[in-house]
């Protein structure tokens, strides 16, 4: 007799890659509207699955996780997973996936994308641009900074940290100094970079860079304190996740002229802005963006799928995030 299939709730559009792969193995129920899922069509369609592809919006905690009895796998679309509820998980025999690696160029690329447009003032001349107002070239008009040759300080060396490293480094020769909880033999190798505590990277670095994941320790790392730690011809840039920065100290230093500017892809309170962020013109806001290409997005779909096709199949997971749950 054929086994049943298992269901799989899939709560937003992901690519067609991986749904289709997803479909030659489970029943798949897909929440085909492409908004933000609300708590009611969440915990009705958590009901009856007995594997769920959430994305960052979908806070999956422990409530969520009571009204799914069936749940055995969460296969998140997304590298980051702070909107899972992870121990609470684990305590319930529920596998947590992710899919890391997949969007390192992507995220990284954009991080140096923010810190030249910003340095640049690319978006800001941009506007004076489009609104006619260019009066035409004058030798003190529209002065950025230059990136090259400058210090870099990276907070959080997985591996995007890592790729804004190289790129950094190989592309600008920029010096790298980095902070981590281990060494980084290899970068050190390789780029000359220094681990150094986040005082001294502060205090040094012309450009700042976000790549920690959120969690109880990173959360508001970057606040008051550190902005005035760091020069106020710095910048500082956050493709991370938006609650590692003290978003209404932010806005505080950038008006006060603390720090030269900020490049911010995430925010505290998505998709809200702390009051005034908008107005600076010393800020530069996207919405969202780090994994947003083609290439990314669809290698997430697939990695996502392949890890429910691997626990259907009794398979080891790609990307199992909650190893304890494996000696439940
Ligand atoms: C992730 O996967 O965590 C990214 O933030 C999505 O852009």
């Amino acid at each position: 007799m054929a086994r049943q299939k298992l269901t799989v709730f899939i709560t937003r559009p992901i690519p067609k890659n991986g749904i289709d792969l997803i479909k030659q193995y489970a029943k798949v129920v897909l929440r085909d509207k492409d908004s933000i899922i609300t708590r009611a069509e969440l915990l009705a369609g958590i009901k009856n699955a007995d594997i769920i592809v959430p994305i960052l919006t979908d806070k999956i905690d422990a409530k969520v996780l009571d009204a799914a009895p069936k749940l055995k796998l969460i296969a998140n679309y997304g590298a980051g997973y702070n909107n899972i509820d992870i121990p609470a998980a684990t305590e319930r025999g529920i596998m947590v996936t992710n899919t890391p690696g997949v969007l390192t160029d992507t995220t990284g690329e954009l991080a140096v994308g923010l810190m030249l447009a910003i340095a640049r003032r690319i978006p800001e001349t941009e506007h004076i641009m489009r609104a006619g107002k260019y009066p035409g070239w004058g030798p003190l008009m529209y002065l950025g900074h230059e990136v090259s040759g400058k210090t870099l300080g990276i907070i959080g060396l997985g591996r995007i940290g890592n790729r804004v490293a190289e790129i950094a480094n190989h592309g600008f020769g920029m010096n790298i100094l980095y902070h981590t909880q281990k060494k980084e033999r290899d970068v050190e190798r390789s780029l000359g970079a220094k681990k150094v505590t986040l005082a001294t990277l502060l205090k040094q670095s012309d450009f700042v860079t976000m790549h920690v994941p959120l969690t109880e320790e990173t959360h508001h790392m970057i606040g008051k304190k550190e902005l005035k730690m760091m020069k106020s011809d710095a910048f500082l840039i956050n493709t991370s996740r938006g609650p590692v920065v003290n978003e209404k100290s932010l806005v505080e230093a950038l008006k006060k002229n603390e720090i030269a500017g900020a490049a911010l892809d995430v925010y505290e309170n998505e998709p809200k802005m702390a009051p005034g962020l908008s107005k600076l013109k010393n800020a530069l806001l996207v919405p969202h963006i780090g994994s947003a290409t083609i290439e990314a997005r669809s290698a997430m779909a697939k990695l996502a799928a392949k890890n429910v096709v691997a626990f259907i199949n009794k398979k080891p997971l790609p990307t199992l995030v909650n190893r304890e749950v494996l000696i439940k």
